[in-house]
């Protein structure tokens, strides 16, 4: 599909995603000449706009040109279209189809058929509007040319989950829909198959027999940012949690997949969620930020200062949850997932914690190896493990080997998340989507306990803007989570 002209259109054009995400991407894409030859953008939405100034002014802003680039960024902009309608509005999908038709007339005037994409940018209750009229009005004509990507949220919760899925697939197949994960086109997230299935020495430890716990941390050092309209209605585990975090468990936990295949890996992640029980809510700690008197103007304002956010709400900005895997690899092993707005850093990392020696005989220098997977920032892998520190006394220390990814790949540049993600929609690529099984069964893990949460109206603890974490959820950590920090800190 690759060689195919490409007509991209982008429900909710004029929105903070096309904004922050796509167009700078496609831009990105364009001027590495991984677009296809003859690819148009063509944004939709209901807001009256003069997409090539918008191009000119807005997202200018948001790609870092230098001056070389202008020149590319003028031609990009050639590239772009824009129609305005409702996401219901019938003759206006028809004029979105001729559109595509008429800009993919070739020299002897025949109308190519080309890729399709139609990204939803828009709040998910209007998904189901435009799947109809999209699926009605502007499929391509072959099979496999069209594509329809979402983003999250996916629903609320299983049932509403359920609808949205049910609502797209009478218009749209499995293999049609790209549901989007952008922790899923992130290169470490990527790179944890290769890590995990083709080095020998992991393939052997990679079980209970001799990992101790798993700790998937995600901290970011800035609040809701003024988001907090959307934020409010889901809160941390629906935010980050239920998607992103839980995607990096079933890569750390899966068996060994057929192949690469798309839907191998997904067969075997979709298995390692169905080994995981509903969580009860006492394998739960949640938190709320609250503004730091003493703090930078930012850490000034707690969460209920944030607009639109009732003075009284409960949504959680912090979320630790221990996990079990119920099958023959992981039983007993707990699995952490740590998640927080406004904490001292941002960071996400999976930390893989070994067994202790057994009948150890370096009693003072007792610590247990851990393997630290830094999906961002600074990308890395490194296993702590001991050494003798080199010299006449014998003394045993810590030390690591440590793959960071500035030091080793100098100069080489990392594609962003959604640059991938986009290379793969194109190519129609499954690998890093989501698949609705999967969707479903990470519902079904969640959502008792967030209903439980909601209907019990379950108080977060409040923790100051700034702070390293919350010491009931270390205390999780340390005695659910069988996770030791004394063991480690490494900056
Ligand atoms: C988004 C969440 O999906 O992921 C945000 O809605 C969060 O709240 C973001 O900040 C984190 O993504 P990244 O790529 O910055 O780690």
């Amino acid at each position: 599909n690759f060689k195919k002209p490409t007509a991209v259109v982008i429900f909710g054009a004029s929105g903070d995603l096309a904004k922050k995400e796509i167009y700078p991407n496609l831009f990105w894409l364009y001027k590495d000449s991984l677009l296809p030859e003859n690819t148009i953008i063509i944004g939709y939405g209901r807001t009256n706009l003069d997409i090539k100034k918008y191009l000119k002014e807005t997202i200018i802003q948001k790609v870092n040109l230098d001056n070389d680039d202008l020149k590319i960024y003028d031609e990009f902009i050639e590239k772009n279209h824009y129609i305005t309608g409702n996401y219901n509005e019938e003759p206006k999908f028809k004029e979105l189809d001729s559109k595509i038709n008429e800009l993919m007339v070739d020299p002897n005037q025949n109308i190519q058929d080309c890729n399709r994409v139609f990204y939803l940018a828009v709040p998910p209750k209007v998904y189901p509007n435009i799947s109809e009229m999209v699926g009605k009005n502007c499929r391509a004509k072959e099979p496999f040319l069209t594509h329809l990507v979402a983003e999250k949220p996916f629903g609320k919760d299983l049932e509403t989950s359920n609808e949205l899925s049910k609502s797209i697939s009478r218009y749209f197949k499995e293999e049609e829909i790209f549901r989007i994960d952008h922790y899923l086109g992130k290169e470490m997230v990527q790179s944890l198959i290769a890590l995990r299935f083709a080095n020998q020495i992991f393939r052997r430890v990679w079980n209970r027999d001799s990992i101790e716990s798993v700790f998937i941390n995600f901290k970011e050092n800035f609040g809701t940012k003024g988001r907090a309209g959307y934020f409010d209605e889901y809160g941390i585990i629906r935010d980050v949690i239920q998607n992103h975090l839980l995607q990096v468990l079933t890569l750390i936990a899966m068996e060994q997949p057929l192949s690469e295949s798309a839907d191998d890996i997904r067969d075997e992640k979709v298995k390692v969620l169905k080994s995981i029980k509903a969580i009860k809510l006492d394998d739960v700690v949640l938190g709320q930020y609250a503004k730091n008197e003493n703090g930078t103007p930012e850490q000034q304002k707690g969460y209920i200062d944030d607009e639109g956010v009732d003075k009284d709400s409960l949504t959680a900005t912090y979320a630790i949850i221990i996990l079990h895997i119920n099958n023959e690899r992981w039983d007993g092993v707990p699995f952490i997932i740590s998640a927080g707005k406004a904490l001292d850093e941002t960071i996400s990392e999976v930390r893989i914690q070994f067994n202790q020696v057994p009948a150890n005989i370096f009693k003072n220098y007792c610590r247990r190896n851990e393997l630290v997977i830094r999906i961002q920032p600074n990308e890395a892998v490194y296993l702590t493990m001991l050494t003798k520190r080199p010299g006449m006394d014998f003394v045993v220390e810590e030390t690591d080997l440590d793959l960071t990814y500035a030091e080793k790949y100098k100069g080489l540049y990392v594609p962003k998340a959604y640059e991938r993600l986009f290379m793969n929609i194109i190519y129609g690529s499954q690998i890093s989507f989501v698949r609705s099984d999967e969707l479903t069964e990470a519902w079904r893990i969640f959502t008792p306990v967030l209903h439980e949460i909601e209907e019990k109206k379950i108080k977060p603890i409040y923790y100051q803007f700034g702070s390293n974490s919350i010491p009931e959820a270390e205390n999780l950590i340390m005695t659910k989570g069988k996770y030791s920090f004394e063991r480690f800190c490494r900056l």
